[in-house]
């Protein structure tokens, strides 16, 4: 029985992460090892803060480098952003498709010298909802980047450069094609009614792309449950977003880092109920999916 989500890609998202079911291979399993080794960094934890903006993103970062743990952040002006980068965390500045090209390379500078671990672009804020008109995102234009754009930046940058709202086969390859390091899989929150939920179609991007090229899962992961299936499916490395918003706002970075911690633990303990020594070891068998859901035709 299929449910009616009225295109809710959030909720189609949700559900279909609790759809997936994990068998247990506990006997004669050993402690867990999430480290997670990164654009030449170790993080204790694959789990990362999403580009949230328009919150304190000083606060979000300092709770996640208490939990040893990689953040990416959103919107903001370089002010924040330079704050943000004092605390000592390591940062994914991910750039919003502005309008302009020079307002994105100038973002691109700042971070590249100011100390950024990375920089992205999230291309899937650049049009609207309900209709193909470009987006104002808090005063500012923005546009569709073409590939051409996107090569540009890429090249521009001389840091790993990550497109965020990838979520397709096609877009993948394209994105590595271009030069990215990576792409986080995304539909921001449902900007695209009716999307693949990204921890259903990453087994078949991550076919495609092959082991080296990052693949970043996001929306809708709450717990380090969710986190663990999404890194079975083939994913290098999640992000939290909302999730995080409410204990930031109640204990600031300790409810950021306390969260990343307990999600850290509770990845540790799917872990080990399915025989997975490290990130690396976790076997996507282990998963298992209700046959609801096919692509249309094989590729
Ligand atoms: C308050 C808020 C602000 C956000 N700002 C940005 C942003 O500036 N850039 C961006 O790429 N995504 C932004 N996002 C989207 C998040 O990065 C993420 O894609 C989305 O929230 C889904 O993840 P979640 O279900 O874990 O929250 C924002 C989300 C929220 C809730």
């Amino acid at each position: 029985m299929l449910t009616d989500h009225s295109g809710n890609s959030v909720q189609i998202a949700r559900d279909y992460l609790d759809s997936l079911l994990v068998e247990s291979r506990i006997v004669g399993a050993v402690k867990p090892d999430t480290t997670f080794s990164f654009l030449g960094k170790t993080f204790r934890t694959p789990l990362l803060t999403a580009a949230l903006s328009h919150i304190d993103l000083v606060g979000m970062a300092e709770g996640a480098r208490l939990a040893g743990a990689c953040v990416s952040i959103g919107m903001g002006d370089n002010d924040e952003f330079g704050q943000v980068l004092a605390t000592g965390a390591k940062v994914i500045k991910i750039i919003k498709p502005y309008a302009d090209p020079e307002e994105v390379l100038s973002r691109i500078a700042f971070a590249r010298d100011h100390g950024a671990l990375a920089v992205g672009m999230d291309v899937e804020h650049a049009v609207n909802v309900e209709d193909a008109e470009d987006s104002l995102v808090a005063g500012f234009q923005m546009k569709q980047p073409t590939q051409e754009d996107l090569s540009r930046y890429i090249r521009a940058s001389s840091l790993p450069f990550f497109i965020k709202g990838a979520l397709s086969v096609t877009d993948a390859l394209r994105c590595r094609d271009l030069g990215a390091a990576g792409v986080i899989l995304s539909h921001h929150n449902g900007l695209m009614k009716f999307a693949v939920p990204p921890v259903m179609i990453l087994p078949e991007i991550r076919k495609a792309v092959g082991p080296d090229f990052f693949l970043i899962a996001d929306g809708s992961i709450e717990s380090g449950f969710d986190a663990f299936k999404a890194l079975a499916r083939g994913a290098d490395a999640v992000t939290m977003g909302r999730a995080l918003m409410s204990p930031l706002k109640e204990n600031g970075a300790d409810g950021v880092r306390d969260v990343l911690l307990k999600a850290t633990a509770q990845l540790q303990a799917m872990m080990i109920r399915t025989g997975s020594k490290n990130l690396k070891d976790i076997d996507p068998s282990v998963i298992w999916e209700p046959v609801l859901y096919r692509p249309c035709a094989t590729r």
